[in-house]
């Protein structure tokens, strides 16, 4: 048994969330903590609105909105969207929760007092329309390091490089347009070079990391890691705990990550054990792994280690990163103010939670960049109805017709075919659990499929229709056998369907009871087992008309591409 601390990014309260976030680090991790309940590991899934930082306060003030008001109602929209996803943390926090202030201005407090954070002056951009300095997303201009346009001034959303918003080429206000002028300003720094070492050290020891996120990490020490301020001059945030620092914040990006523990913390106290947080995150065994974005990996691979690993209290530091790329939608990137987006609530309504898991999940980016294109969800929603869908279908139709809705118990020997079927479940839970422990859903996605393909192939080959009439006991062992094939499958797509996996299950006569099936060949007796309810289709195809009016809604609801 293993003890298995799991985060997904900390989504910014700013907006709904789209399925590109859902594909980089809400399914994956989601997924990941479903398969570990499974197999009987100790695990704790956790997660929370990030609510500080530019992104949001440009927002709020856009739409004429107090900044709290605007992070509740965007925390509640996107627990919502969470839970109808099925997402299923253990607890969902929020960075504006007390807890985390105290934490965030504790882990301040400790990394200055050792001499990692230091205050010094810098130049800053200061628009003088506006009468303020610019900090992070209030200047946007073209990224220093890779020339797109249009960036914001603390991160590039091209290359995901970590900008200092003074180095932006054609500086522009966000606000009034204007450019703005270099003026001085002291902020508070972190330096990371002191944990260069260190960390090249613990990234290099890591054998099993995602080489995307590896190369990523060791690369940036290779270019020298820099000081960055992670102050900023704004009301909107965790104020820096230090007399002579008044009026500043935390950088977002400093206290967001903390989020991770202040969570934990708050879901000790929610579970009436309020020290009990420390079970995790001050015990070496367990193992942290954050689930996030590409974009993220600055954060999560240097800059948050680095500030675990300055302070005096024994933080564990991650286990592993795995970092995704991105998911487009159709060629472009998400983007609600581009129109360039799906309209979620009506999705599910139409098609439903468990294809959607599936599309993204069988074609997510752990790799490379993948996108969400309609035709795509199509033929991923009707290969599910044609062999999942078909296979659960055609083998309790005709149980519940011809054998008064019972599995038939096993009466004749088993041949080979029948062993040979059941056999490659058990070679297959190896595997598909072998792609899931090493994050690779894709593949494990496929491996369970290739099942579901050779268990239709079964039926097709064994013809118990035609048995029926001509050897009865016969075409009671095939059913039999296709029942726990079906079963099986139902186990090893849980962690991706887990509705579908339920539903199959309690067809099959078995009651799941809401808890994670076992990730092993079922091994119940299923003679004489009575069938459950049956319910509708599974899966409906989506016919062609209906995919081109979707392509489209969305063409036309598009503006313009800049
Ligand atoms: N809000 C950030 C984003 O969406 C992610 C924050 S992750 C955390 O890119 F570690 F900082 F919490
Ligand atoms: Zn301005």
């Amino acid at each position: 048994m293993s003890k298995y601390l799991i985060t997904s990014a900390l989504p910014y309260a700013n907006g709904p969330i789209h399925f590109g976030h859902i594909a980089g680090a809400y399914l994956p991790a989601d997924i990941f903590n479903r398969f570990l309940h499974q197999k009987g590991e100790e695990v704790l899934y956790i997660c929370g609105t990030d609510e500080h930082g530019v992104a949001i306060t440009i927002n709020a003030e856009k739409a004429g909105i107090a900044y709290k008001q605007y992070v509740d109602n965007y925390h509640k929209v996107i627990k919502e969207f969470f839970d109808k996803l099925n997402i299923r943390f253990d607890h969902f926090s929020r960075t504006t929760a007390p807890e985390h202030y105290a934490l965030a201005q504790e882990f301040f407090l400790d990394l200055h007092k050792k001499g990692f954070i230091k205050p010094a002056v810098e130049d800053q951009f200061y628009c003088v329309t506006c009468n303020r300095f610019l900090a992070d997303r209030y200047v946007s201009g073209t990224c220093p390091k890779c020339g797109a346009d249009n960036v914001r001034g603390d991160e590039c959303t091209k290359c995901g490089e970590w900008l200092d918003p003074s180095k932006i080429v054609f500086p522009a206000c966000k606000v009034c347009g204007k450019k703005p002028e270099i003026r001085q300003a002291t902020q508070y720094f972190m330096d990371l070079k002191a944990f260069a070492p260190k960390l090249k050290e613990w990234i290099e020891s890591k054998k099993d990391w995602k080489p995307n996120v590896k190369n990523k990490a060791l690369s940036l020490i290779e270019e020298g890691l820099v000081k960055r301020a992670i102050t900023r001059d704004i009301s909107w945030g965790v104020p820096v705990p230090l007399e002579e620092a008044k009026g500043k914040v935390l950088y977002v990006w400093f206290d967001a990550p903390i989020g991770y523990i202040s969570a934990t913390m708050e879901w000790a106290k929610l579970n009436g054990k309020p020290e009990s947080w420390k079970d995790w995150w001050f015990d070496k065994e367990t193992k942290l792994i954050h689930f996030i974005g590409k974009d993220n990996i600055i954060f999560h691979t240097i800059v948050w280690p680095a500030m675990l690993m300055g302070q005096d209290k024994p933080y564990i530091i991650p286990e592993n990163v795995p970092g995704n790329e991105f998911y487009n939608l159709e060629g472009r990137q998400f983007s609600k103010s581009e129109g360039w987006y799906i309209d979620t609530a009506d999705f599910f309504s139409k098609y439903g939670v468990d294809a959607l898991r599936y599309a993204i999940a069988s074609n997510g980016p752990e790799t490379s960049d993948s996108q969400f294109t309609w035709e795509d969800f199509q033929a991923r929603n009707n290969e599910l109805a044609d062999s999942l869908g078909n296979l659960v279908n055609r083998c309790f139709s005709f149980i519940r017709k011809n054998f008064e809705g019972k599995i038939p118990a096993i009466a004749s020997p088993l041949t080979n075919e029948d062993k040979a079927l059941l056999e490659s479940f058990k070679q297959g839970f190896d595997e598909v659990g072998k792609s899931y422990s090493s994050y690779r859903v894709r593949q494990a996605i496929a491996q369970a499929m290739a099942l579901a393909h050779s268990s239709n192939k079964y039926i097709n080959d064994t013809a118990p229709w035609t048995l029926r009439k001509t050897d009865l006991a016969r075409c009671g062992t095939v059913l039999n056998v296709a029942a726990r094939a079906i079963i099986n499958t139902a186990i090893l797509l849980y962690p991706v369907m887990p509705d579908t996996a339920f539903k199959i299950l309690s067809r099959a006569g078995l009651t799941p009871a809401g808890k994670a099936p076992e990730f092993a060949p079922y091994g119940g007796d299923l003679n004489d087992l009575p069938l459950g309810a049956d319910d509708t289709l599974l899966f409906a195809k989506i016919p062609d008309e209906q995919i081109k009016l979707e392509i489209e809604k969305l063409k036309s609801s598009a503006n313009p591409q800049v």
